[in-house]
């Protein structure tokens, strides 16, 4: 495919999810002086960019991902001068700023939907999904919330029933309303034009929905939600024109970006919205597989990273490589399951040399583990909804740990959501001073993708091994050539080694093992235990 020399094409962007990464008034929520204050630790990281969960003012329904005003900031987390100032300090850095738009629905305390749902002759009545109910005062059609239930709402004062995706306080906005179309470009201007490089849209292809409210038809499944097939509630054709409308506008500022979260949507469907005159990206949730299973194989991961780089490279765009996020099990608690972070640092490793734009879970980068809660902890809707089946997404969500101090170094009073209890033995400052460290060994392989452009490039091919615990791959780019080994078992697994150079002696860029030099003369070596040995031949 072509490549191409935008920032985002290769840079790192870091997720911050706001309330958790660093409180500094100590109220026990995280806020943007905080994340201004650990500006200097992201640099040193070497990341390219943050995203920032929502941090508009929010009833906090859904944790921000219910907005009442899109223009502002939440007071918890400061003001729209503490934004102004973190993004010039970011800016300062290097470090671009995206933002996390929820535009399928509002909060149900937004004054578009207070207006709307005031009278059917609301003039805003049409800023939202309404209809009226099916015979014997039935739900309009069977279309499903995905936390659980019917999609729609009855609302007595006007006795016709609102639509909502997800919470009954998350009203679906009308999307084929012009009106609601302008004031939410409006919204993007705002911020383009304080200097945010880019926004991360939430479940953008569920925006608009079949126009004649036909139900979904059936599928096997195991809740309600699943037993669907939402062809007419998610991916409507409208939604092309639109983001090819934004496409422009974003297109009229330098440099700027946008990704795409795709809900409930094969990859292979979901390409239809990247390209030069749409979407920049979309996420590729290739390695999450489902809630309920994680397969951490080394021949699944590379199936799947090849299937993945197929349908990216037909549809001429670059793929994006995501292992965590604020709605999934964090990756070092999903596959650490010994105690290590054996694992963690293997998936790392795979994040940071894959192709595609890596994204980065705050801390990741030092294996934070997710929190345990009990019935009674639980915060999140669909968690206590699902306990014990589904415990929600509270565990991913607990307070950065930057040091061995009170409550992790986040915040000086109790924290909003309980801390890890390793934080003791797991934390930034600690791990600093260690050169052995998670985050020492995340901070050489950014390094490293910084220095080599074959690790950032779009080359990529798979050295077939005879042992199922390896993972070898060459990534190159013009005369360099890159070797990454992988050994995902706790014994020692003899690779064969394929060099295209006639020299064979091989730089160790980097491994996890305790490797002095290799001598490329024999045509195998030996991997330590669960050592990653990133080679230059
Ligand atoms: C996205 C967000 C998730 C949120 C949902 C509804 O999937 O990542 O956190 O609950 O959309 O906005």
């Amino acid at each position: 495919m072509k490549k191409n020399n935008a920032w985002w094409y290769d840079g790192i962007i870091y997720q911050i999810y706001p309330r958790s990464f660093a409180d500094s008034n100590g109220d026990g929520f995280g806020d943007l002086v905080g994340i201004t204050s650990r500006l200097d630790y992201l640099h040193e990281l070497g990341v390219d960019a943050i995203w920032l969960s929502p941090f508009f003012p929010s009833p906090d329904a859904d944790f921000g991902y219910d907005v009442s005003d899109y223009t502002d900031v939440d007071p918890r987390y400061g003001s729209l001068a503490d934004f102004d100032q973190l993004l010039a300090a970011a800016h300062e850095k290097g470090i671009r700023v995206i933002l996390d738009m929820v535009l399928n629905h509002t909060s149900d305390q937004h004054a578009w939907f207070m207006q709307s749902r005031l009278s059917r002759e609301n003039p805003q009545r049409d800023w939202y999904i309404w209809q009226n109910p099916g015979p014997g005062g039935r739900v309009p059609n069977n279309w499903q919330a995905s936390f659980g239930g019917s999609a729609w709402e009855f609302d007595p004062t006007s006795g016709q029933y609102y639509l909502h995706s997800f919470l009954k306080e998350q009203p679906d906005l009308n999307w084929r309303c012009p009106a609601v179309r302008q004031a939410i470009l409006d919204v993007f201007r705002f911020w383009l034009e304080r200097g945010v490089d880019g926004f991360r849209l939430d479940v953008f292809n569920a925006y608009f929905k079949d126009s004649q409210f036909r139900s979904n038809p059936p599928r096997f499944g195991l809740r309600v939600f699943d037993r669907q097939q939402h062809i007419h509630d998610l991916n409507q054709p409208e939604m092309i024109d639109l983001l090819q409308e934004l496409r422009k506008l974003l297109d009229s500022y330098p440099d700027r970006y946008a990704v795409g979260e795709t809900f409930i949507t094969p990859t292979e469907k979901a390409m239809q919205y990247v390209g030069d005159d749409r979407l920049h990206a979309i996420f590729s949730f290739d390695f999450f597989e489902s809630q309920l299973s994680f397969p951490w194989k080394p021949r699944w991961l590379m199936d799947r990273t090849i299937q993945r780089d197929k349908l990216f490279d037909k549809a001429g765009v670059q793929p994006t490589t995501v292992l965590g996020n604020h709605d999934q099990i964090r990756t070092a608690s999903r596959y650490c399951k010994d105690g290590t972070d054996h694992q963690a640092r293997i998936a790392m490793a795979l994040l940071l040399t894959l192709r595609g734009t890596p994204y980065l879970y705050y801390g990741e980068e030092i294996g934070m583990r997710d929190i345990q809660l009990s019935r009674a902890e639980i915060m999140d809707p669909p968690g206590k909804k699902y306990w014990p089946v589904y415990k929600g997404r509270d565990g991913c969500r607990s307070p950065m740990q930057w040091s061995s101090e009170l409550n992790a170094g986040f915040s000086r009073s109790k924290p909003w959501l309980k801390v890890h209890p390793d934080y003791p033995n797991r934390n930034v400052a600690g791990q600093q001073t260690d050169p052995d460290s998670m985050q020492n060994f995340t901070r050489k392989l950014i390094a490293l993708r910084r220095a080599h452009a074959a690790l950032r490039g779009d080359n990529f091919r798979l050295l077939p091994q005879r042992e199922k615990s390896v993972i070898a791959f060459e990534r190159k780019q013009d005369d360099e050539q890159i070797l990454v080994y992988l050994n995902f078992s706790g014994a020692s697994r003899t690779v064969t080694i394929e060099t295209t150079g006639a020299n064979q002696a091989a730089q160790i860029l980097l491994t996890s093992g305790t490797r002095q030099g290799l001598n490329l003369t024999d045509s195998t070596i030996s991997l330590q235990a669960y050592e990653v040995l990133i080679l230059k031949v």
